[in-house]
């Protein structure tokens, strides 16, 4: 395992803002996770212990491919019926997982297999509380509009980003609204995750990227997330309850395994090892966000999303630099922690303010643009995008730095024109 020293560092890291010393942690996870090299043929066995009739929903670019043969064979093998939907669309809209849980329940399905990235599983995620549940997705907005347990869903990732095999929300695209809606409960949490990093090989070059600058935004917001006082009340009564000690261990082990191995899955994609660093980083990073919640980036993303088309993981990836040397002054020892692992040395207080250029200086070298102009963002779009970016309540408040609009926007220019020395280091916004 690569860098493992870092393990000893979040022991010390929580105690800077009082979470560390109360003790308090929470994790949310699924009840199985099964991560390795052909774990693909377990899910035969899995599924038969749910029920014998299976819907499974697979990204079209798998459902061709000799590595879903595998998981068919496992289901046939274990004598439960099948019924394939291929219906997967990037940014999912709210209609069509209404159209696939009509057509799941006329096939009296038991329980669900997702096999495909972040888009396959959230719709799984949102048919399996249709089924159980009944209604439209938008009767499921917001935290905890999840009535009760859904219907049991295996999750198998196939990119090495999102995390969503191991998270309590699906994202849907809301042609009412115009915007991306989560629905975030902990019952929307699959009720096992399969990863296997074989399933990932075929993913070209830049989803590869796109996906693992989401992973790595995921980890380090989640490193760098707002820490709460940990009361018995806090967990039922946020999802996304902020950081401590246990998803700090994760995202940073998260980084360490982005940093070991997301560069050359970019480069070499069939190395199997740094296949195998990427999609452990993303499960991870998944833990790690689906129990402390993401940020900044995560909140301005949305708008830049809506406005350019690209992709989430573009999108995180080429905000994180910035939302991080905004950040830096709240988290001085977490953005030194980061730094070490991507390679430097020094004191603290150097390495905070080098963390941001380190993390640009990573992604670029994957294709992540170092500027927003560079995916179409320009300067009269910083207000509508900051407004926005801070409205969405749920991520913004988990900054740990308060995002006022004066703050966001600034954050945005400054991504705009790729100068990260313009982002308001003071408490002056
Ligand atoms: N629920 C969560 O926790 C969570 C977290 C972050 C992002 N998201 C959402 O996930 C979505 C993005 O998911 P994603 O990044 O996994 O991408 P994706 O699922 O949209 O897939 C991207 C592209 O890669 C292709 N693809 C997938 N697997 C492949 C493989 N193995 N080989 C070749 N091609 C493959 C797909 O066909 C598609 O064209 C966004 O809608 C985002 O909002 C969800
Ligand atoms: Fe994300």
């Amino acid at each position: 395992m690569p860098l493992t020293g870092d393990v000893a560092q979040p022991m010390l890291l929580g105690e800077s803002d009082g979470g560390g010393a109360s003790g308090f942690a929470v994790l949310r996870a699924p009840s199985e996770i099964l991560f390795g090299p052909g774990m693909r043929r377990s899910v035969g066995w899995l599924a038969a212990r749910e029920g014998r009739r299976a819907y499974v929903i697979v990204d079209p670019y798998l459902s061709g491919q000799e590595e879903f043969e595998h998981v068919l064979a496992s289901l046939r093998s274990e004598d439960v019926e099948v019924a394939i939907c291929r219906d997967v669309e990037p940014e999912l809209p709210a209609d069509l997982a209404v159209t696939v849980a009509a057509d799941a329940r006329r096939h009296g399905t038991e329980l669900i297999v997702a096999v495909g990235g972040g888009s396959c599983i959230d719709l799984a995620k949102v048919v399996a509380t249709l089924l159980r549940h009944g209604g439209s997705p938008s009767d499921y907005y917001g935290e905890f509009g999840v009535p009760g347990p859904v219907v049991p869903l295996i999750a198998v990732p196939t990119t090495a980003g999102t995390g969503s095999e191991a998270t309590p929300v699906a994202v849907v695209a809301d042609a009412t609204l115009g915007m991306k809606v989560g629905i975030s409960s902990p019952h929307l949490i699959p009720r096992v995750a399969v990863c296997d990093p074989e399933l990932t090989i075929t993913c070209p070059p830049e989803v590869t990227a796109a996906a693992g600058a989401d992973a790595l935004a995921h980890c380090v917001e989640s490193l760098t997330a707002r820490q709460r006082q940990g009361t018995p009340e806090l967990p039922r009564d946020r999802v996304f309850v902020g950081r401590s000690r246990l998803t700090d261990t994760l995202a940073l082990q998260g980084i360490s395994a982005l940093v070991a191995g997301l560069q050359v899955a970019y480069r070499d994609p069939t190395n199997l090892s740094a296949r195998t660093e990427t999609m452990y980083a993303s499960l991870l990073g998944g833990l790690a966000f689906g129990t402390a919640g993401t940020a900044a980036a995560h909140a301005l993303q949305y708008p830049i999303g809506v406005l350019t088309g690209t992709a989430h993981g573009v999108g995180v990836g080429c905000l994180l630099p910035y939302v991080m040397a905004y950040n830096q002054v709240e988290r001085l020892e977490e953005m030194a922690a980061i730094a070490r692992i991507f390679g430097a040395s020094g004191p603290d207080g150097d390495l905070a303010g080098r963390a941001p250029h380190l993390v640009r200086d990573f992604l670029s070298a994957l294709g992540i643009p170092r500027t927003l102009s560079a995916i179409g963002v320009s300067t009269e779009n910083v207000a509508w995008i900051a407004e926005q970016g801070v409205r969405a309540v749920r991520l913004s408040e988990n900054n740990p730095r308060t995002l006022t609009l004066a703050a966001a926007s600034a954050v945005v220019a400054a991504a705009v024109d790729g100068d990260l020395d313009a982002v308001p280091a003071a408490e002056d916004q």
